[in-house]
């Protein structure tokens, strides 16, 4: 049985996808086995992890030889981006997860996602529709540790199939206005809903782990009034992570760089994440202890 979590918020552009990448990877790097499902549309996590992690010599290179040895790729994620890979989405129709996930390291698999998943809405009855990733999951999880799922910012089959899908759900909360909103009045109550659907439908429950302050600029007003905000919100602030991201310009650059621990600057922007791991792992440990 692997450990399965969402990262999310209604809102887009919050960082769901930067953060989720992140502490898959240091969850590998710590020796957990480790699939990232990239559930959006958008292939801004297969090209996160993809292109930090270099073409030659891999696992992955092993298992997709260059179809012409004229060919150069210098990341993963390139080889992706241009020859392509069995998708979500194809193995959603296929129904057989296995055949889309490739491998970046020992430890750090990734299911890669396409355009294509904005087909999800035709795969399904109204009886199965919510439940399609969790029950082609079910047949691959004892090959892992922790399943990481990063959906599309929406209410629709594509992010319930990942709650459904989970065991754990973490709200990312960038310190605006939108992403407060977003998360406060409406995230909430849906995660609620699910999980007691979610019993009904199969005797598991799905919980709110917890909500990261995220993107914090401490010089920004608007940024300190909503931290504020949401450590007097009765509902948010004890669910609120004590490690807080903050905004740093080397997290961007990790899209085009890939993600790395390569100099002081990178140290020290991966250092806050890897505090929230072990928050995140200390919450689920004391929670399997209930
Ligand atoms: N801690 C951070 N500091 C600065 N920029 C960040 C940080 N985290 C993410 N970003 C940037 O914010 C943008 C949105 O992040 P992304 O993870 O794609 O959000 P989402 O998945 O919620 O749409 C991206 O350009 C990303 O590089
Ligand atoms: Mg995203």
């Amino acid at each position: 049985m692997a450990l399965k979590i969402t990262f999310g918020n209604f809102k887009g552009g919050v960082g769901k996808t930067t953060i989720s990448c992140i502490v898959a990877y240091i969850l590998a790097e710590r020796g957990f086995k480790t699939l990232h499902v990239n559930f959006d549309l958008q292939t801004n996590a297969t090209m996160l992890l993809g292109n930090t992690f270099p073409y030659e010599n891999s696992l992955f290179a092993k298992k997709f030889p260059k179809k012409n040895q004229d060919d150069e790729f210098e990341f993963i994620g390139d080889y992706i981006k241009y020859e392509g890979a069995t998708t979500v989405y194809q193995a959603l129709v296929q129904k057989d997860l296995k055949s889309a996930i490739v491998p970046l390291t020992e430890n750090l698999d990734i299911v890669p996602s396409s355009i294509d998943l904005s087909e999800l809405n035709n795969l399904g009855t109204k009886a199965t529709e919510k439940m399609l990733l969790k029950t082609l999951i079910d047949e691959i999880e004892d090959d892992y540790d922790v399943i990481i799922f990063d959906p599309k910012p929406s209410i629709d089959l594509h992010t319930t199939n990942t709650i459904m899908a989970s065991d754990y759900v973490i709200g990312v909360l960038k310190t605006e206005v939108d992403s407060f909103e977003g998360l406060s009045y409406y995230y909430l109550d849906y995660i609620e809903g699910l999980s007691k659907e979610k019993q009904e439908l199969c005797n598991e429950d799905v919980k709110l782990l917890g909500i990261v302050a995220y993107q914090f600029d401490k010089s920004d007003t608007i940024d300190n009034l909503i931290l504020e905000i949401s450590n007097e919100d009765e509902r948010i602030s004890k669910l609120l992570f004590k490690t807080i991201i903050y905004y740093r310009k080397r997290i961007k650059g990790f899209r085009s760089r890939g993600i790395s621990r390569n100099d002081i600057h990178d140290k020290k922007a991966m250092e806050m994440f890897d505090d929230l791991t072990d928050e995140i792992l200390e919450r689920i440990l004391k929670d399997d202890n209930k």
